[in-house]
């Protein structure tokens, strides 16, 4: 087994706010062997969201310890690309200078010109390279912006529901892109979804968080051939049956209306 890229120790964080204080996630142990691709399911408000932003390094780790390639984070790393739901696109700079910004801020756009030209035929925008986004579909912006997160290579990628906004088909191609592209580059993915489905297509491991405060409640291995395509997924063995356990599990944390018309016909 390889070693762990990222390692979550004992991790809890608490928010300030105007009336108090709110404990976000407690005690989160969890390791993420390099490599591979690890997605946490969890209720809204459990803490995914600042698990990433404390992994990414932009939120200090308070309580716990959160150590990335063996070191302790301490700030944001330069080999960490994070992609979140919204869209995240300059509306001024065509495709192309919107994949090779993060280049251009490290001066390292000229040597790697043709790792863009690369990427942007990659994620099938090889027409569109000096359109502006405006003139994109809602899929196709998404694929610049994937194409913009892994322009650097990273060695980590943080997915913050990155496709919740995307109709069922285009969620599909978004998938299976952004798999065969992460093992490309060979990266580490912690991804954070609410669709059961998506997280075992796509994952080697899912995490399954309980309600705020989030802590782990269950960490499975995903049992099904890791080159797996995600448009067929579904009609393999073992799938139904690792949905059906996260689901079972993560019903516990959700305060779930059976059926609002058998619940007004009580009493
Ligand atoms: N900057 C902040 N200041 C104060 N409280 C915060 C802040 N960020 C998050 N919280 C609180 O921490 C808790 C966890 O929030 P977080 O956004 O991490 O949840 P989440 O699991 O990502 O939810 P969702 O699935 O809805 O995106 C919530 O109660 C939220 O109100
Ligand atoms: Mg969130």
């Amino acid at each position: 087994m390889s070693a762990p890229m990222i390692r979550l120790e004992s991790l809890s964080h608490r928010f300030r706010t105007k009336t108090g204080e709110v404990l976000a996630i407690t005690d989160v142990d969890l390791e993420v062997e390099k490599g591979s691709f690890v997605s946490v399911v969890g209720p809204s408000g459990c803490g995914k969201s600042t698990l990433l932003s404390l992994i990414s390094g932009l939120v200090p780790v308070q309580d716990g310890r959160v150590v990335v390639d063996g070191g302790d984070v301490r700030g944001i790393r330069r080999d960490t690309a994070m992609m979140l739901q919204g869209d995240a696109l300059l509306p001024w700079r065509s495709v192309r200078k919107n994949i090779s910004l993060a280049l251009e801020i490290r001066g390292e756009y000229r040597a790697k010109a043709d790792r863009v030209q690369q990427l942007i035929e990659e994620v099938g925008l090889g027409d569109f390279a000096d359109s502006l986004p405006s003139a994109l579909s809602g899929g196709m912006r998404k694929r610049a912006q994937l194409a913009a997160t892994l322009v650097y290579d990273p060695s980590i990628i943080l997915m913050d529901e990155p496709f919740g906004a995307l109709d069922a088909f285009t969620r599909i191609n978004m998938q299976q892109l952004l798999k065969d592209l992460c093992r490309e580059i060979g990266a580490t993915v912690l991804f954070v979804t609410h669709d059961l489905d998506e997280a075992v297509a796509l994952s080697d491991k899912v995490a399954v968080f309980s309600k705020r405060p989030g802590t782990i409640k269950a960490v499975h291995d995903i049992d099904l051939p890791r080159d797996r395509g995600v448009a067929a997924v579904q009609s393999l063995p073992g799938f139904a049956e690792a949905r059906g356990l996260f689901w079972s599990e993560l019903r516990d944390e959700l305060d779930v209306v059976e059926d609002r018309r058998a619940a007004s016909h009580v009493g």
